[in-house]
């Protein structure tokens, strides 16, 4: 198969992480025949300085027509001053919302290699950690009304929150859909105790739920929720959630599997055409030096060839080339533990290249 791939590098640690997914692609489609075309664009705090803009045109442009996006990280303390409307996250919320993708999946999945690098406590762990955020992307407070006025002699600011039946029902489809290939099992989660968008959020989620009656729905407050996770992570399976409370509860979920480093994440639409990337920042303390985990933007790599190309066992291959390596006890520093060997962002991808190449 011929694939065009649009490449965002971003900021920070991005380029690093980047390029060893690039290397990965490279021998996957080595190996099966395929052919990977990037068209590499600016976007972000880079874009900023060499466009004045974060998101220019021409990579707008490109994300729209091609097979899919792989993107590192944007952002960094260098661009905290720009003004609100050019930072660079505008640049990744500008392409989530151009290109319609509004269920974001986040797994939470604990490598049993990296039990000891999870914060919680082990008997904990050895319940088991497998679970699946899905993140509604493109509404709610994210993409509201906000501005900041004076009013009686004092800066005030305002951001709204809205959410439409039609932005609710479709993100509950995807989390039902994706619950049947797993356990059958939704945790919705909101704040219906106090807010209106949750309401309707709980209404909505109510009346899927009929369309499926092979799946349990339960409802959950966002608070409990981000206590439950570190309580008792296996009692969930597919939890769904509004834009930001996703963004936050993915941070927590990711992290007690171990390193934020490790985790992938898909973006969708109703078409096949995504953005991937790894779920954590810029880093920009580390950028540059060789010790970022390149683990996260590899298996994005590889959820993309799975969920936008259909290729499943190029997928897989990938997915077990890290295994392997983390079988072999090469970490970087993120996931670090007593007894492992450290490896830079760059001999790390040599590793699980090294395992794609021994199949
Ligand atoms: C994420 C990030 C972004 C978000 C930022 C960079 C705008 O935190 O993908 O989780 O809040 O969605
Ligand atoms: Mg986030």
């Amino acid at each position: 198969m011929n694939k065009t791939i649009t490449i965002i590098k971003g900021d920070g640690i991005g380029p690093e992480i980047v390029t060893q997914a690039m290397r990965v692609l490279d021998v996957v489609a080595q190996q099966y025949g395929h052919t990977f075309t990037y068209q590499e664009v600016a976007a972000g705090g880079n874009a900023i300085d060499q466009y004045g803009v974060p998101l220019p045109e021409e990579s707008l442009a490109k994300c729209l027509n091609c097979d899919s996006v792989l993107l590192g990280a944007v952002g960094g303390p260098k661009w905290d001053n720009v003004e609100p409307a050019r930072r660079p996250e505008k640049a990744l919320l500008g392409i989530r919302k151009e290109m319609g993708l509004y269920s974001n999946l986040r797994p939470a999945k604990i490598f049993p290699q990296l039990a000891d690098a999870s914060p919680l406590k082990p008997f904990i762990v050895a319940e088991g950690i497998d679970f699946i955020i899905v993140r509604e992307l493109i509404g709610g407070i994210y993409f509201g009304k906000r501005r900041t006025e004076e009013l009686d002699g004092q800066l005030v600011a305002n951001d709204e929150m809205t959410y439409s039946e039609g932005e609710i029902r479709r993100i509950a489809r995807v989390a039902f859909n994706t619950a049947r290939k797993r356990s059958g099992r939704v945790i919705s989660v909101d704040k219906a105790n106090v807010l209106d968008t949750s309401r309707l959020w709980r209404k909505v989620m109510n009346e899927v739920a009929e369309e499926y009656p092979d799946v349990t729905l339960e409802h959950m407050l966002v608070d409990n929720c981000a206590m439950q996770i570190v309580k008792k992570p296996s009692q969930f399976d597919v939890v769904v959630t509004e834009n930001m409370f996703g963004d936050i509860l993915s941070d927590e979920a990711s992290m007690i599997t171990g390193s934020i480093g490790m985790i992938p994440s898909s973006s969708l639409g109703d078409g096949t055409r995504g953005l991937y990337e790894p779920i954590h920042g810029s880093a920009p303390d580390i950028a540059g030096q060789n010790l970022a985990n390149p683990i996260g933007t590899i298996l994005a790599a590889a959820m993309m060839l799975k969920y936008s190309f259909d290729m499943d066992e190029e997928s897989a291959a990938i997915e077990a080339a890290v295994e392997a390596t983390l079988n072999d006890g090469y970490r970087t520093g993120d996931c670090m533990s007593e007894g492992m060997i450290r490896l830079g962002c760059v001999e790390m991808g040599d590793q699980i290249i090294a395992h794609l190449k021994k199949r």
